[in-house]
């Protein structure tokens, strides 16, 4: 065995959001080190263009359409990737919305349920059935959570947003603690500004992009493919003494 190993053969991963952006980007980097990948999200269409992406891997590539906010999908999502591949290893929960743009208070109830139910409720509850579904196999396994640079930095336009981000990296301590007797490992990333379509009234508005890009140490935003490689290492045996960590991948803004 290497001593950096970050080979994923024989494993098998389930990603949340892989259709566009981070999760594509995640899903093809664990394909690209060996995992079988089942890759999530609501519309079909852009899930099958993912798949065939990530299929070219070589490896067996799943799109289960699922919307995270329902719990029985949830359930369902494990149970497919189970009989389709046999097992599953690793959860990368990356799906996340942001309904809401401006002062928190404008928030209304709706969109708070929107945004909790699909930024922290889901991670909850996906990863309380991969458990299950790790300790069938008893292998071990690892789980990742998507956080952001706004779970630890307040922002004043995507308030809620930045309090379901630092849910996440709390949910990722707790998770950590309670299962690492059952061998899964739990850690997080942080991202900060990435050019995704999520992002894109950050990215697009002059003076924020300005003001982000300035404030970062490596003087730029990121690009999805720069959040897979902490991934990758969260997932494998690499990172095999690392569990409830949250890494942040900011080009050094927050320093
Ligand atoms: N981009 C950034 O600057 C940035 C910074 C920090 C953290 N992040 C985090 O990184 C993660 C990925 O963001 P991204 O920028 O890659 O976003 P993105 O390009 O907009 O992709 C979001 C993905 O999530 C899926 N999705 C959204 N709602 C869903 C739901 N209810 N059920 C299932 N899938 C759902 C989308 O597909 P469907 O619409 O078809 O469901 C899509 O595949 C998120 O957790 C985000 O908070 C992003």
């Amino acid at each position: 065995m290497p001593a950096a190993d970050f080979n994923l053969d024989g494993k098998v991963a389930i990603v949340t959001g892989a259709s566009r952006g981070i999760g594509l980007s995640i899903a093809t980097g664990l394909a690209e080190h060996g995992a079988d990948v089942v890759l999530a999200a609501r519309k079909p269409e852009p899930l099958e263009a993912a798949a065939e992406s990530v299929a070219k891997t070589g490896r067996r590539v799943l799109a289960l359409p699922t919307n995270v906010r329902r719990i029985e999908e949830l359930e369902q999502l494990v149970t497919k990737s189970e009989a389709e591949l046999g097992r599953v290893d690793i959860l990368v929960n990356n799906a996340a919305t942001n309904p809401s743009f401006g002062p928190v208070q404008d928030i209304d109830e709706r969109a708070f349920d929107i945004l909790m139910n699909t930024n922290v409720k889901s991670a909850h509850f996906l990863s309380n059935y991969v458990r299950e579904a790790v300790l069938r196999h008893g292998q071990g396994g690892s789980i990742v959570n998507v956080s952001s640079v706004g779970g630890y930095a307040a922002s004043d336009v995507i308030g809620g947003y930045s309090v379901s981000k630092a849910a996440i990296i709390m949910l990722t301590q707790v998770q950590a603690k309670s299962w690492g007797h059952d061998g899964i490992r739990v850690n997080c990333i942080a991202p900060g500004l990435v050019k995704t379509e999520f992002s894109r009234a950050l990215w697009d508005n002059e003076k924020i992009l300005k003001e982000a890009t300035a404030s970062a140490a490596l003087r730029r935003i990121a690009q999805p493919d720069e959040m897979a490689g902490a991934v990758v290492y969260f997932a494998s045996e690499a990172s095999s003494f690392v569990t409830g960590q949250t890494l942040v991948l900011d080009g050094g803004r927050l320093l």
